[in-house]
C-alpha cells in the first residue's frame, strides 16, 4: 500500500510544511502500515485503540466469557486476595492460593495489594510513577498508583510490603487514563477525563508517618500545590517529565483540532504552585508519549541541545525544543511494521545513541515481524537525529500486546498487558544492535487467565512499571487486580 497524505489538511500540516521542509519529504519513504494517513490525522486509529480498551474493561466488570474466547473470565473485585509476605519465585511459580498464583522467572513477589485496598472505588489500575526521598541518611521510596478514580500513595516499606497512605481523587471524573510523573518533589498528574487539567502535588505530605495507621484522602482544592488549566479541554493522553529545564511536557491533549494539534504542550513548572503555559509543538500533529531530554549523544551539532523523541502514531519524530517558542522537528520516521508507535525510552541517557520503541497496535493488527502476536520491541540507532534507522527487533517468547517501558542498568522492563513484567537483557546492544544478542532475563505474569491458552494479545494485565528504586524494588500496576512489588533476582 502507498503512504498517502491527502485529506484533511490541518494546521499542523502547513507548520510541518514550512518549518521542517515538508511533510511528504518524510512520509513518503515507502514504509507501509495499515492504515492511510489520514487515519491517524483525524484520530480514528487512535478511537479504535481505546475503544479496544474500554470494551475491554468491561468485559472485566462483568466476568462473563471464556479465555478459549478471548475474553478475560475475571472480575476485579472476585477471589483476589492481598498477599503480604515474601513470596519467592519456586519451580516457575510465585503466590498463595487459587486464583492468586503468577508464573514466573527471576523475580521474586514481596506484597500484592488489590485496588480495592488502595482506596479506589472504581478497582481499575493503570500507570505508575516512584518517588524517593532521603534524609538524614534514611532513604524513603513512594509509589505513585494511578487509577480510573485517582492516585493512590504507597510507601514501599523496606520489607517490600506496602502501606497505604491515602490518595488524591480525580479532579473531574474518572477515566482509563491517567499518568504521572515527578520532577523534584512535586507530582504531576493528568488525564483522559475531561475538565481535570494537571494537578500539582506536594509529594513531602508522604512524609507525615501518621497516615500508615490513617490513610488520608487530600482534597482535590486544599491540597493541590497548583493545577494547570490551560489545557484545550482538560484532557491530556501522558504527561512527560523534562527535569533539566523544569518543564511538564502534556502530550496527546485533544482535541486534534486544537491550535496545538495534541502535539507537545510545554508547562514551565519552575514554580509548582504556578504551572505556566510555555507554547507548544504542533507540527506533526498528535503525540502520543514522549521523552524530552537534555542531548548528550554522538550527534555532536545537538551537543547540549533539548531534544524530545516523540512516539506519534505513525513514526518516530524527533524535535529540538531548546527554544520553545520555535520549537523545531528534525526528522519523522515511519518504520516496517508501523501501526501504532505508542511509547520509548534512550537506552542510555548519557550516550543517547539507541533506544527502543513499542508499537501497541503491531501485535492485534499482525503488521510486520508481529504477525504471530508475539511481543515486538523496535530497535533504533539514533546517532544521526535526522536520520534515526531501524537497526533490528526483539521478539518476546510470549503473546501480548506491549505497553510501556523502560531501560535501567542494561535491562528493558516491559509492561507487556496480559503477559505481565517481561525483563530483557539488552547489554549487547553496543555490540550488536540488531538485537540478536537480546534475551528474556526474568518475568512476572500477572494475568493467569490466559495461560493455558499460551497469551492473548488484548488489553488487560500490567499497564505500566516503575523500575528505577534504588532498593531494587520494582513496582507493576495492574489494570484489574492491583498493585505489586517485585524484585529481580537475576545477574545483571
Ligand atoms: C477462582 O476464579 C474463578 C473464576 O473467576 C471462580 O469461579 C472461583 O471461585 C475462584 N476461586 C477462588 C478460591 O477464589
Ligand atoms: C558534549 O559537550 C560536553 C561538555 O558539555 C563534552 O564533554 C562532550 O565531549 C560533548 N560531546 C560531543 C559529542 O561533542
Ligand atoms: C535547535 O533549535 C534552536 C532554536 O530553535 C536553534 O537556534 C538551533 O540552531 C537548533 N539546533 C540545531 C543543531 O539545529
Ligand atoms: C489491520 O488494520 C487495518 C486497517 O484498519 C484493518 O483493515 C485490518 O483488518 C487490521 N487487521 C487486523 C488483523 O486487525
Amino acid at each position: 500500500m502507498r503512504i498517502q497524505v491527502a485529506g484533511v489538511v490541518s494546521f499542523a500540516v502547513l507548520v510541518a510544511a514550512t518549518s521542517a521542509g515538508g511533510r511528504d519529504e518524510f512520509l513518503n519513504r515507502g514504509e507501509e502500515t495499515p492504515f492511510l494517513h489520514d487515519d491517524y490525522r483525524s484520530g480514528r486509529v487512535h478511537e479504535r485503540l481505546m475503544n479496544k480498551m474500554i470494551a475491554a474493561v468491561a468485559r472485566m466488570r462483568v466476568n462473563v466469557g471464556d479465555a478459549s474466547n478471548g475474553a478475560p473470565k475475571w472480575e476485579p473485585a472476585v477471589g483476589i486476595t492481598p498477599i503480604a509476605k515474601f513470596t519467592p519465585c519456586i519451580d516457575g511459580y510465585a503466590g498463595t492460593e487459587v486464583n492468586n498464583t503468577y508464573a514466573c522467572r527471576n523475580l521474586d513477589l514481596y506484597s500484592f495489594t488489590p485496588h480495592g485496598e488502595l482506596g479506589s472505588d472504581d478497582k481499575i489500575g493503570n500507570d505508575i510513577w516512584g518517588w524517593t526521598h532521603t534524609s538524614g541518611g534514611v532513604t524513603r521510596e513512594f509509589g505513585l498508583v494511578a487509577q480510573m478514580d485517582g492516585t493512590a500513595f504507597v510507601e514501599v516499606l523496606p520489607s517490600g510490603r506496602i502501606g497505604y497512605l491515602g490518595r488524591l481523587p480525580t479532579q473531574s471524573v474518572s477515566s482509563l487514563w491517567r499518568d504521572i510523573k515527578v520532577i523534584g518533589n512535586h507530582a504531576y498528574i493528568g488525564s483522559e477525563a475531561e475538565g481535570h487539567g494537571i494537578q500539582v502535588f506536594d509529594l513531602l505530605k508522604l512524609l507525615d508517618v501518621s497516615l500508615i495507621a490513617s490513610p488520608k484522602t487530600f482534597s482535590i482544592h486544599s491540597d493541590l500545590t497548583g493545577l494547570y488549566n490551560g489545557l484545550p479541554v482538560g484532557r491530556s493522553h501522558n504527561v512527560v517529565a523534562h527535569a533539566a529545564r523544569n518543564l511538564i511536557v502534556a502530550v496527546g491533549s485533544n482535541p486534534r483540532t486544537d491550535i496545538c494539534a495534541s502535539g507537545l504542550i510545554f508547562i514551565d513548572v519552575s514554580d509548582p504552585s504556578e504551572p505556566t503555559s510555555a507554547g507548544c509543538a504542533a507540527a506533526d500533529g498528535y503525540v502520543h508519549d514522549a521523552q524530552c531530554l537534555v542531548y548528550y549523544g554522538p550527534d555532536a551539532k545537538y551537543n547540549g541541545t533539548d531534544i524530545c523523541y516523540g512516539y506519534n502514531e505513525k513514526s518516530l519524530t524527533i524535535y529540538n525544543v531548546t527554544d520553545l517558542a520555535d520549537p523545531r522537528i528534525i526528522s519523522i520516521t515511519p518504520y516496517y511494521g508501523v501501526s501504532y508507535a505508542h511509547q520509548g525510552w534512550v537506552v542510555d541517557e548519557k550516550d543517547q545513541r539507541y533506544l527502543l520503541l513499542n508499537d501497541e497496535d503491531d501485535e492485534v493488527n499482525r503488521s510486520g515481524w508481529a504477525a504471530d502476536q508475539k511481543t515486538v520491541t523496535y530497535i533504533w540507532d539514533i546517532s544521526n537525529l535526522a536520520h534515526p534507522v531501524l537497526t533490528g527487533h526483539y521478539k518476546s517468547p510470549a503473546v501480548a500486546i506491549d505497553h510501556n517501558l523502560y531501560i535501567h542498568d542494561g535491562l528493558c522492563y516491559e509492561s507487556n498487558y496480559n503477559s505481565g513484567l517481561r525483563i530483557v537483557d539488552i547489554s549487547s546492544i553496543n555490540e550488536d544492535p540488531t538485537g540478536a544478542g537480546f534475551f528474556e532475563a526474568a518475568f512476572f505474569d500477572v494475568h493467569p487467565e490466559d495461560d493455558d491458552i499460551n497469551g492473548i494479545a488484548e488489553y488487560g494485565g500490567s499497564w505500566s512499571v516503575y523500575p528505577f528504586f534504588e532498593s531494587g524494588y520494582v513496582l507493576v500496576n495492574t489494570m484489574e487486580r492491583g498493585l505489586f512489588v517485585l524484585k529481580y533476582t537475576g545477574s545483571v
